[in-house]
């Protein structure tokens, strides 16, 4: 499989599928060349981590209501950040939510840095989230990896290897399919696969936009991959 088709199809059903959510501009704007807000992007991923996107679509809205803009945010006092977080769990995701904020208003001018090497220096930021901003905000060609991607690599290519030894090989099968056009677009259509047609239980085969190459389609093992190294 090459890159060129699978993301030019997952591309294709991003235009027509996307699903609407707050943090990302609407294909019109897009089709205008408007870019996503980078502090908008930081703030979705994060809580993001370890919650739904159903769950974050409330807190997401409330936040950027009281705090538009990371000055806001790392001018906040912490337990107005940290009451608001309330919720959301996982509070040590929250102390450095504000540290991060006030890192790059005190050293970065307010600007978040575009690359997944000076993303990592920040804290709370990790090689996921660091990926997945550089993708998604300024349109850099990483490959984002998280549970739906791997999940939809070990489809693609009929992947048995239990997870997490599988890990190597799905980065390589992902960063094989990560295009140079549109690589922002192509990593939140990944995840939006993940989420709505190639989900754990009962995927979507039949409607899939990689149902043609999509190997353990063909095999009829998609429903019981990625495999898991038992506890
Ligand atoms: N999960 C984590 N980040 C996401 C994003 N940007 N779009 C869809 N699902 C996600």
């Amino acid at each position: 499989l090459e890159a060129g088709p699978v993301a030019d199809a997952l591309l294709a059903w991003y235009d027509a599928h996307a699903r609407d959510l707050p943090w990302r501009v609407s294909p019109a704007e897009r089709a205008l060349g408007v870019r996503p807000d980078p502090y908008r992007v930081w703030l979705s991923e994060v809580m993001l981590q370890q919650t739904t996107v159903a769950a974050v679509r409330a807190y997401f809205h409330r936040f950027t209501t009281l705090w538009p803009d990371v000055t806001a945010l790392a001018a906040a006092e912490d337990g107005t950040v940290m009451g608001e977080w309330a919720g959301l769990g996982y509070y040590a995701r929250a102390r450095n939510l504000l540290k991060c904020a006030r890192r790059v208003v005190s050293d970065l001018d307010g600007r978040f840095p575009d690359s997944p090497e000076a993303l990592r220096l920040l804290p709370g930021i990790g090689p996921y989230t660091a990926a997945a901003i550089a993708a998604i905000a300024f349109d850099r060609p990483e490959t984002v990896l998280d549970g739906n991607v791997e999940r939809v690599m070990a489809r693609l290519h009929d992947i048995h290897t239990p997870l997490p030894g599988a890990k190597p090989e799905l980065t390589a099968r992902a960063a094989t399919h990560t295009p140079t056009t549109r690589p922002g677009d192509y990593a939140q259509a990944v995840m939006d696969l993940g989420a709505t047609i190639c989900t754990p239980k009962s995927p979507a085969c039949g409607i899939c936009p990689l149902r043609a190459p999509c190997r353990a389609r063909a095999a009829g093992t998609a429903a019981e991959l990625p495999k898991k190294t038992p506890k």
